[in-house]
């Protein structure tokens, strides 16, 4: 049904994806997930451990033993390592900037969280975020959206944000990655947001989702 059905939304980094879907979550009354905190737990979890995220087999390893869950609390998704919920300093640290998408490469991490995501869907109706959203966890969906951003209006905002963040380098590894890729799924709405307001972009959304 249109009405259980997730919104997905896609796009590079710094884009604007997580501003724009929560707003877009808050305005359609759905749970907002964002998926890009659970493979920046993972990562987390797996430097703490001590491994060096180049590794594949010992993150392989040491991911295997991560107990991580993700409650829906008052509408917001929640991730908490072994019952410990990550505050937004830890999620975004440099070193998880800088491991992050190597960890989110290896095929079995993004199984499980994959897993994870699709369970969400039965907990009500959703916007999802992320790099695989449409193309991977709902290739079904109904309700696809690309955000896109230029290059350097992405490194401005997040420069903005007063965070230190390869983000070039970080797009590199995602689209050129094997495993689930980011790319512009199919049947999604591409929404360049480069030039526009967080809330002309939220307008564009939901204008371009057509629910009614
Ligand atoms: O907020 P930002 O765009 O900087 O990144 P994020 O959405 O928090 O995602 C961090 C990293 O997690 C990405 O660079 C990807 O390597 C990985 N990721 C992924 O592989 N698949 C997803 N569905 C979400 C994130
Ligand atoms: O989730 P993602 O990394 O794609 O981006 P974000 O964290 O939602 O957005 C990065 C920054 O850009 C935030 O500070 C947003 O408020 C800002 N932004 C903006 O100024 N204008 C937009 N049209 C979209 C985002
Ligand atoms: O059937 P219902 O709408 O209640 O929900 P669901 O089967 O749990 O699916 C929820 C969301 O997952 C919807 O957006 C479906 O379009 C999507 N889905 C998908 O894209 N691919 C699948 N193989 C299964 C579900």
């Amino acid at each position: 049904s249109v009405a259980a059905s997730v919104i997905t939304i896609d796009g590079p980094a710094a884009s604007g994806k997580s501003s724009i879907a929560r707003l877009v979550a808050q305005r359609l009354g759905r749970t907002y997930v964002n998926t890009g905190n659970m493979y920046r737990a993972m990562t987390w979890a797996v430097l703490q451990a001590g491994v060096d995220p180049k590794n594949a087999d010992a993150v392989r390893a040491a991911a295997a033993d991560v107990v991580i869950e993700s409650p829906v609390v008052e509408g917001k998704i929640q991730i908490c390592i072994s019952g410990r919920t990550l505050t937004d300093a830890e999620l975004n640290s440099d070193l998880v900037n800088r491991a992050v998408s190597l960890i989110a490469s290896v095929g079995e991490v993004r199984d499980r969280l994959v897993a994870d995501q699709r369970a969400l869907a039965a907990t009500g109706p959703l916007v999802m975020e992320g790099r695989d959203i449409g193309s991977v966890v709902f290739p079904d969906s109904p309700h696809k959206i690309y955000i896109d951003a230029s290059e350097e209006v992405r490194a401005s905002r997040r420069g903005a944000q007063g965070l230190t963040d390869q983000i070039a380098e970080r797009d590199r590894m995602d689209k050129e990655r094997k495993n689930s890729p980011l790319v512009i799924p199919a049947g999604a709405i591409v929404i360049d947001n480069s030039h526009i307001t967080l809330e002309e972009a939220v307008d564009q959304v939901i204008a371009a989702l057509q629910l009614t």
